[in-house]
């Protein structure tokens, strides 16, 4: 028997069906002088691990509610320099999650805050950790229904499980009083017993109207402070980038038109007079 199908054979008892595939292009690159010693082995478990996370990652899909896939090598971090990218990188280490502190992102629309979010949660994922994705509303939404059908505790439960949750878009909606209420339980049973990632347009000094209560909110930032990293970002949309590009496009159009547009309506009082 050859080592590939020596090693073939073992990766399959083992059940390693990534790591599997990806022998033969790694024996390849060793013949090839490309790849030696420790670096090969490296490669054969690292291409299980992927395999691994990835499927970690498509499994807490189907029940986190993540609305999209983001990752840290899509951000463009040269284009919100607010940002410090080393606390951002060294955020998704997840540490934060081993020590169920939380992490909010503040500022205004467009800036990155959900993409940074859903990123923590997709590392948290193909980590092996459980995930849960909402936004307040959503959130609260759930919880005014579990409440009617008297479910509560349960849904409470379910939704202080997860290692980390997202709650996203804290401001953007008016919320009732009872809703209120119902988050602060929420975080109450969260606070030490598990991550909660939040963003929010506003700052802290409006969350005392979002809630329609500055006590509870102020007793709501005071647990979710104690263990925080907070990022603020103040920059420009990143929505806007394109839009800006699509601006000056529409600019150079009607700049057009301003110089054809004699010639347009010339023809038009012409067609008009032929009629
Ligand atoms: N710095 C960035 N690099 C790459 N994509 C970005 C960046 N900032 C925002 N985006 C993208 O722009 C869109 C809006 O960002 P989002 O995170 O939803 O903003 P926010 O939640 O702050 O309103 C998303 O599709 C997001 O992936
Ligand atoms: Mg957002």
């Amino acid at each position: 028997m050859s080592y590939r199908e020596r090693i073939g054979a073992q990766l399959a008892d083992l059940k390693l069906p990534g790591a599997m595939e990806a022998l033969d292009g790694i024996l390849a690159r060793i013949d090839g002088g490309e790849l030696a010693g420790a670096d090969a082995i490296e490669a054969l478990l690292g291409s299980q691990i992927e395999l691994r996370n990835q499927r970690r990652l498509q499994t807490a899909m189907r029940s986190s509610r993540l609305p999209a896939i983001k990752t840290l090598a899509d951000f463009d971090f040269t284009f919100q320099p607010s940002i410090k990218r080393e606390q951002i990188e060294s955020l998704h280490q997840l540490g934060f999650v081993e020590r169920k502190e939380n992490v909010i992102f503040l500022g205004p629309p467009g800036v990155g805050k959900t993409h940074l979010a859903l990123s923590l949660a997709v590392a948290t994922a193909q980590g092996g950790r459980r995930i849960y994705y909402g936004s307040l509303a959503d959130l609260i939404d759930s919880l005014e229904e579990a409440q009617t059908s008297g479910r509560l505790n349960q849904r409470l439960k379910t939704l202080t499980y997860p290692a980390l949750l997202v709650v996203d878009e804290i401001g953007y909606l008016p919320i009732t009083r009872n809703g209120a209420m119902l988050f602060f339980q929420l975080m109450s049973r969260r606070y030490e017993h598990g991550s909660t990632v939040l963003t929010s347009n506003k700052g802290f000094e409006e969350w005392g109207s979002i809630f329609g209560d500055d006590v509870m909110a102020s007793a709501l930032i005071d647990r979710l402070l104690h263990h925080c990293h907070i990022v603020n970002i103040r920059g420009n949309s990143y929505r806007m980038k394109n839009h800006t590009e699509l601006y000056k496009t529409l600019n150079y159009e009607s700049e057009d038109l301003q110089t054809h547009g004699k010639t347009t309506r010339t023809r038009r009082r012409k067609e008009t007079a032929t009629t």
